[in-house]
């Protein structure tokens, strides 16, 4: 699927306007969450990719949609896998502007986009889930583990991004967490802003 030239131009769309708009935004009171691109970037959406398509028609959810970057590269593995995405943005225009994206890519309809916050959306939304990524505010990584936990199926695989900073690991209280739980095997890898790749045992409930 990354080989489709409909996916392909995408990303070059993404990595020009990227570029672009960061560097106008640059100094500039728009240079906030609201505004800015911040994407887990190409090595790691290729690795969540390799992720995600080596599972069987995988129920995946994103935390932090943003633009639609990482959405991209979900989306292209769960086409290939047979699976499905549900992603939870913030804030509806970007959640648009990533639905217009994935559109372009032919992408659009393995994917529903759902707006609002995280933590009210996790509390009534039902799983299982095969694949996590997450990557919204990081002050609720932990709270969104705690909901999304029970909904993990057996052998689910969660990747969290912006783990490491200058080498140092970062959100220490749910890295903490993952690791508690009962089955799950994690790695930190310096891969991009540095990402958590976690594993629950399939034997665990
Ligand atoms: C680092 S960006 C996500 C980047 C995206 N995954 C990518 O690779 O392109 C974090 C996103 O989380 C969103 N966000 C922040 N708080 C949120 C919340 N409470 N619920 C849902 N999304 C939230 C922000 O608006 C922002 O777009």
């Amino acid at each position: 699927m990354t080989d489709d030239p409909r996916f392909t131009a995408v990303l070059d769309e993404y990595h020009r306007l990227i570029e672009d708009r960061n560097r106008t935004l640059a100094g500039t009171p728009f240079n906030d969450g609201r505004e800015r691109f911040m994407p887990v970037g190409p090595e790691t959406g290729q690795l969540l990719a390799v992720l995600a398509r080596s599972l069987e028609a995988p129920r995946i959810l994103e935390l932090g949609t943003s633009f639609g970057y990482s959405t991209l590269w979900l989306a292209a593995a769960a086409r290939t896998a047979g699976g499905r995405v549900t992603t939870i943005e913030l804030y509806e225009e970007k959640s648009a502007f990533a639905r217009q994206m994935l559109d372009k890519a032919d992408l659009a309809d393995v994917v529903d986009f759902l707006v609002g916050d995280a933590l009210d959306i996790l509390r009534d939304l039902s799983g299982p889930w095969d694949f996590v990524l997450i990557d919204h505010w990081k002050d609720l990584y932990l709270p969104s583990y705690e909901l999304l936990r029970p909904e993990l199926a057996p052998g689910a695989i969660l990747v969290a991004d912006n783990m490491l900073r200058d080498g140092e690991e970062r959100q220490l209280d749910f890295a903490d967490a993952v690791r508690a739980t009962e089955g799950m095997d994690s790695v930190v890898l310096p891969v991009g802003s540095g990402i958590v790749v976690s594993r629950l045992g399939r034997a665990s409930v």
